[in-house]
């Protein structure tokens, strides 16, 4: 996408919990209980790590959900980054047949209602200033939602079904990443409501999405998809285990990750490499290190690639600038990484999240993960 107004459109992740024949739901009354605590654990931390969550009209008229953040610690968490409590609540709906006394417009902070025009007047009405209401259209347009939440400041969208959303979200190429929870146990029927309906999907057999993580949360297993991402290359691979090499150049700290960095031309020269603490520097970092060894000016860097074992970093105790934000202000739109920031220094690093915000793409290479993992051994990693 190149058109200005995709620019700011949000990452999107689509968060879905299955049962192993793939329903999200039963057809009893109430709904059904798919994930485990761990899993609901990591839905309410994904909430409050995202701008925005958004739901169906279908899921809003059946489960009634509050969509909120349940834990006090996240929202104060929120609140001390400068952020509402809340995020954003976000619905759809194409007939704008939504009762006022849903539970969704009564808890939380702001909300947002998405319809065609035809029916957006009339939903404003009924709704009498209990959300904000926005028509796309003549249709219900996800790219037109997703415009009018980037311009609302929108950086991370959390979709959060029911299935028609998101087949309307996958179908038009607009979601960046899936986190499928998968149950462990069968519905077994086929009229119960399903994750995605049938339609044409940009993920098919010859579009493989990457998996990029595996995870176990109490008996359910989350798989972790990136699904927009072109894929990386062999030269990707070399470099990043080039990288690998030079983490382990890294002086042995407890206190810190060993990483390493290397930026490589277009043409696959290399035009700085760095790691962590180089030089008796002890508070230095790998991509910051790589990054001042080259002129700002090279115009070389706005087609490089820059090759980190770890995640950028988006907070630091040590240096005032972090790594993510000095990568942003350089001229790189490209970076891959091995291994994202686990919660140990920092709660939770958002590297990634802020590199592509800015436009950067940002791949990750989940096979070189252990390496870039193991030269860290040191540290107590959970
Ligand atoms: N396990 C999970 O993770 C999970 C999560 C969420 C929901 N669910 C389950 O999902 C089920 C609900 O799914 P659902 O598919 O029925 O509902 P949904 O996806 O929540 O909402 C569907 C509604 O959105 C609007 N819509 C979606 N695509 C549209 C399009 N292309 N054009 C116009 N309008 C469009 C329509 O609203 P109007 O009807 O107003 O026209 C449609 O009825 C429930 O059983 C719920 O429990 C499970
Ligand atoms: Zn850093």
């Amino acid at each position: 996408m190149n058109d200005v107004s995709a620019d700011r459109r949000p990452y999107v992740v689509l968060s879905v919990a299955m049962s192993i024949d793939g329903h999200i739901d039963d057809r009893g009354p109430e709904r059904l209980l798919l994930s485990s605590p761990e899993d609901f654990d990591r839905v309410d931390q994904l909430r409050a790590d995202s701008d925005a969550v958004l739901v169906g009209a279908g899921t809003l008229r059946s489960d009634d959900p509050r969509l909120l953040v349940a834990s006090p610690e996240r929202r104060a968490e929120r609140e001390a980054r400068g952020l509402p409590a809340y995020p954003l609540k976000v619905a759809l709906t194409g007939s704008g047949d939504l009762d006022p006394a849903l539970r969704f417009w009564h808890h939380g902070g702001a909300k947002v209602a998405y319809a065609p025009d035809t029916a957006a007047a009339k939903l404003a009405e009924r709704l009498d200033g209990l959300a904000d209401v926005v028509g796309t259209g003549a249709a219900l347009d996800p790219g037109a939602v997703l415009d009018d939440l980037g311009a609302r400041g929108v950086g991370r969208l959390m979709v959060e079904g029911g299935g028609a959303v998101h087949t309307l979200f996958l179908t038009a190429g607009l979601v960046d990443e899936i986190q499928l929870a998968v149950a462990p146990f069968f519905v077994g029927d086929d009229a119960a409501p399903r994750f995605v309906l049938a339609g044409a999907f940009p993920q098919d057999p010859r579009h493989r999405m990457t998996l990029a993580e595996t995870r176990m949360l109490g008996d359910t297993a989350l798989l972790r998809y990136l699904v927009r991402r072109p894929p990386l290359t062999a030269a990707d691979r070399h470099w990043l285990a080039e990288a690998v090499e030079e983490s382990r150049r890294c002086p042995p700290s407890v206190t810190a990750y060993s990483v390493g960095a290397i930026i490589v031309a277009e043409d696959g020269t290399e035009l700085a490499r760095g790691h962590s603490r180089e030089q008796g520097d002890p508070a230095v970092h790998a991509e910051e290190a790589a990054l001042a060894k080259l002129d700002p000016a090279d115009p070389r860097l706005a087609t490089a690639t820059l090759y980190s074992t770890l995640e950028p970093c988006s907070r630091r105790s040590s240096h005032p600038v972090p790594c993510a934000q000095l990568v942003r202000a350089s001229a790189l739109r490209r970076v891959v990484i091995a291994w994202r920031e686990p919660a140990l220094f920092v709660a939770d690093c958002e590297g990634v999240e802020l590199l592509e915000q800015a436009g950067i793409t940002v791949l990750e290479c989940p096979e070189l993960a252990p390496a870039a993992r193991a030269v860290n051994s040191y540290l107590e990693l959970g």
